[in-house]
């Protein structure tokens, strides 16, 4: 071979080394950029999702509270928005839109006797929606100040509207304001007292509610909850594909067992639980198959609640000392 051969094949072999580097070069920095992006998209794109999850129920939950006047639709009636305590046998005829309001009343009556209120008690209802059971509570219980929070600005404005009198009559004893569950707008120790009437199946988190409650609550005071919960792990997957509320993300169903240990590591002992449920769902199930949604699928809480995949609760606990 003469030395110009020579020379050829080393500047061609030379050649072919530095494509080769380039070609390594091409190739990490893919790889890289690829890594990098399976990464964040298994990273990310879940919070991603969440996040737009989220902002969707935010959506739903406004439309439904703020747009939407619940409270004086038929399916509930009497500006409360809850499902009823019905006092148990129910009778066989039509049920009265009276005798409806009456049930409203009485779930808050119930949570009302379970607060034993002295007198003396700040009082705070998270969730107050159109506030009238602030205005029973303060009417038929011994308390010195009642507080009705709402996420819904709208609900509050209809809270100030509808109670306007009682709130002149009891000027500096009945208060309506904008507030979460998940920041309750109070200094901390501002009352003996906290409840909430069905409004818990609708908070973002039961964590932060049970924190912030544990906060604004007096050492010794008292929670107690009326709402509905699942009765298994598995009961929120299964009730999604027959009720569009939980489908949708509007209403939560955890079990409540795991709301009482969430009212225990936020400061909370002396958890009670009780089913309400035979005085829950009949009735009310007997209300909605009297009225336009007798088709539809709200006629499916009671058949979930006899499947055994949910109930309704009264939960009760006291802050630690
Ligand atoms: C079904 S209504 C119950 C209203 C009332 N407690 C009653 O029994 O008539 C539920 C209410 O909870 C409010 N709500 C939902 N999520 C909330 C949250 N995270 N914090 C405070 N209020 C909330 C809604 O705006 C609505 O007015």
């Amino acid at each position: 071979m003469t030395n110009e051969n020579q020379l050829h094949t080393a500047t061609k072999h030379a050649g072919g080394m530095r494509s080769f580097k380039w070609y390594c070069k091409i190739f990490s920095i893919v790889f890289l950029y690829l890594s990098l992006a399976i990464v964040a998209s298994i990273y990310c794109l879940p919070a991603v999702k969440k996040q737009h999850f989220k902002g969707r129920i935010e959506r739903s939950l406004a439309q439904m509270y703020d747009k939407d006047d619940l409270g004086a639709s038929a399916l509930f009636a009497g500006n409360f928005i809850n499902l009823g305590f019905w006092d148990l046998p129910i009778h066989k005829g039509k049920i009265s839109i009276c005798e409806r309001i009456e049930s409203e009343r009485n779930l808050y009556r119930l949570v009302g006797k379970k607060l034993e209120l002295d007198g003396s008690e700040r009082v705070l209802d998270v969730g107050c929606g159109e506030g009238v059971g602030c205005a029973l509570m303060l009417q038929e219980f011994s308390l010195k100040e009642i507080h009705g929070i709402d996420l819904s600005l709208a609900q509050i404005s209809r809270a100030e509207r509808i109670n306007a009198v009682s709130m002149q009559k009891n000027r500096g004893r009945i208060f309506f304001k904008k507030g979460a569950a998940e920041n309750i707008p109070y200094e901390p120790c501002s009352f003996e007292k906290i409840f909430s009437i069905n409004a818990a199946q609708h908070f973002e988190s039961l964590e932060k509610f049970a924190k912030e409650a544990s906060r604004t609550l007096k050492p010794k005071g008292k929670v107690v909850i009326a709402a509905l919960f699942g009765t298994s792990e598995k009961s929120q997957q299964l009730l999604a594909k027959n009720i569009l509320t939980i489908k949708n993300g509007i209403d939560k169903t955890p079990t409540v067992c795991k709301f009482e240990e969430i009212l225990k590591r936020n400061g909370f002992c002396h958890v009670k639980i009780e089913s309400i449920g035979k005085n829950v769902w009949q009735g009310f199930d007997r209300w909605v198959a009297q009225g336009s949604l007798k088709d539809s699928w709200t006629r499916n809480w009671y058949k979930e609640y006899r499947n055994g995949l949910l109930d309704y609760y009264i939960v009760s606990a006291e802050k630690r000392e």
